[in-house]
């Protein structure tokens, strides 16, 4: 019985929805902590694919009940949508997904403003889905933001509609109608409303309860640790904080309540968006990464750079998350690649650094250090036992635990469920 916080430990897209599709099994809820529909986490399961976005990835496990945490940014319209993609495959919504009430909302002027933003920024853009993530938590912040429960009054809602829709109006004017713009939110929300508000609940009471019944939990971060806010790759990061710590102010429960946190890395790295990345590779084996792994974005389609292991930046997320183990994904991905590198530590004119460093100025300009392993030819999809993985993809790993200073605890070969070694048991069962 225990509460088990589920992080990325790159740059997003590490393989969290198969994760906590796998872990969710043995869960009994399954709460997304901060984030937005930026995410995309995909989960193939009986040969189909699903990608969720704002919906935790538990909820395609039969039964489990699913939280939306006031941490998450909630973009009304992308909810309703998912909901009616997810009931239209047949998945049961009722009395088993719930939202927190103090969600901030995300409006048609927020994606606006992220996309004015991107576009003046020019070859400084970040990159950023421009589902709207950046303005709606600067609002939060800024004390301007709508909640779920401002969303559910109509008055309150047009009041604070027309507060913020004159404050963004020199911006706003400048790509759309105002009038038009609040009467479409304004017919939307009528449209969006049923659907949603009995969804609605104080998460913070409903979770606590949830956990000192000793229930199952898992925590689902969207995003990685080198997205974070304050822990990235800053300024090439979202809005908000997927660290293991967000999950605590995300759903409203203090830290003594979390028993264990696991991070999830792919074999490789790879991101999105605009900023540094080291490993990055710009040749036929970053094709082949990318073609191989499907590296494609969940949520805009873009295609993903990829480039070779950086254990600085994972060594880095296993601190400022707390990790003790780890899933690796994707190492299928690796088969047939020799040899494989793995970034150790950088070279900054002419210096050695080893640790991910804070300084935009210096993560640019870091050169990677490689050590150099040999790969292995077998096909590794379909193994079901650690010891039957080829001797060169367990000394990969073994290498990886040492220079990250974490446990490999499940190591995944395929998209599926059954694709997957769990070498700690206990990590499935909750018996922690
Ligand atoms: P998330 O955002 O962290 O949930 O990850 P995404 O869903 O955006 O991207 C991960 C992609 O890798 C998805 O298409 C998964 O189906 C796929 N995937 C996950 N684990 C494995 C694996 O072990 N091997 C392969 N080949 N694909 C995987
Ligand atoms: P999941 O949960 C990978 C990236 C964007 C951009 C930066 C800021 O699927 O791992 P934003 O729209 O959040 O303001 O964009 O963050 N980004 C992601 N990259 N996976 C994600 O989510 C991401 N969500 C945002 O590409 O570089
Ligand atoms: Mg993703």
């Amino acid at each position: 019985m225990a509460t088990l916080v589920v992080v990325g430990a790159q740059w997003g897209d590490e393989g969290k929805g198969k994760v906590v599709h796998l872990l969710s099994e043995k869960a009994d809820y399954i709460i997304r902590y901060q984030g937005g529909n930026n995410a995309g986490h995909t989960v193939v399961f009986n040969g189909q694919e699903f990608v969720l976005h704002l919906v935790p990835s538990g909820i395609l496990e039969p039964g489990k009940k699913c939280i939306i945490g006031s941490g998450v940014v909630v973009d009304p319209q992308a909810l309703v949508e998912e909901i009616r993609f997810l009931e239209g495959k047949g998945i049961k919504i009722e009395g088993r997904l719930f939202i927190s009430d103090a969600c901030h909302i995300i409006l048609p002027y927020h994606r606006w403003m992220d996309q004015l933003r991107e576009t003046q920024q020019g070859k400084r853009r970040i990159g950023t889905t421009r589902k709207g993530i950046g303005p709606a938590y600067a609002d939060k912040v800024a004390r301007v933001g709508i909640r779920m429960a401002d969303f559910l009054s109509l008055r309150l809602f047009r009041e604070l509609l027309e507060r913020n829709l004159k404050e963004k109006a020199p911006l706003l004017r400048k790509v759309c109608k105002l009038s038009e713009l609040r009467r479409e939110i304004l017919e939307k929300r009528k449209k969006q409303l049923p659907i949603i508000k009995d969804l609605v609940v104080d998460s913070a009471i409903m979770i606590n309860r949830i956990v000192s019944q000793g229930r199952n939990v898992i925590l689902e971060s969207a995003q990685g640790t080198l997205l974070d806010v304050d822990y990235g790759s800053y300024p090439y990061v979202t809005s908000s904080n997927p660290v293991a710590g967000g999950a605590c102010v995300g759903i409203g429960i203090g830290p003594t309540q979390i028993d264990r946190v696991l991070g999830v890395v792919k074999a490789y790295t790879t991101r999105v968006g605009e900023g540094p990345f080291p490993t990055e590779l710009s040749n036929s084996i970053g094709k082949l990464l990318q073609e191989k792994g499907k590296e494609f974005g969940a949520t805009t389609g873009r295609p993903r750079r990829c480039g070779w292991f950086d254990a600085s930046i994972v060594r880095h997320a296993v601190r400022v998350n707390g990790l003790k183990s780890l899933v690796l994904t994707k190492l299928d991905v690796l088969d047939g690649i020799d040899p494989l590198k793995i970034c150790v530590a950088y070279r900054y004119r002419g210096k050695l650094i080893r640790e991910f460093p804070t300084g935009r100025e210096i993560f640019k300009d870091c050169k990677p250090v490689y050590i150099e392993l040999k790969g292995w030819k077998e096909k590794t999809k379909g193994i079901q036992k650690f010891n039957l993985l080829p001797q060169n993809a367990k000394r990969y790993l073994s290498k990886i635990e040492s220079l990250v200073q974490a446990k490999v605890s499940i190591v995944s070969m395929g998209r599926s469920r059954e694709e997957t070694i769990v070498i700690d048991k206990d990590l499935i069962d909750f018996n922690f």
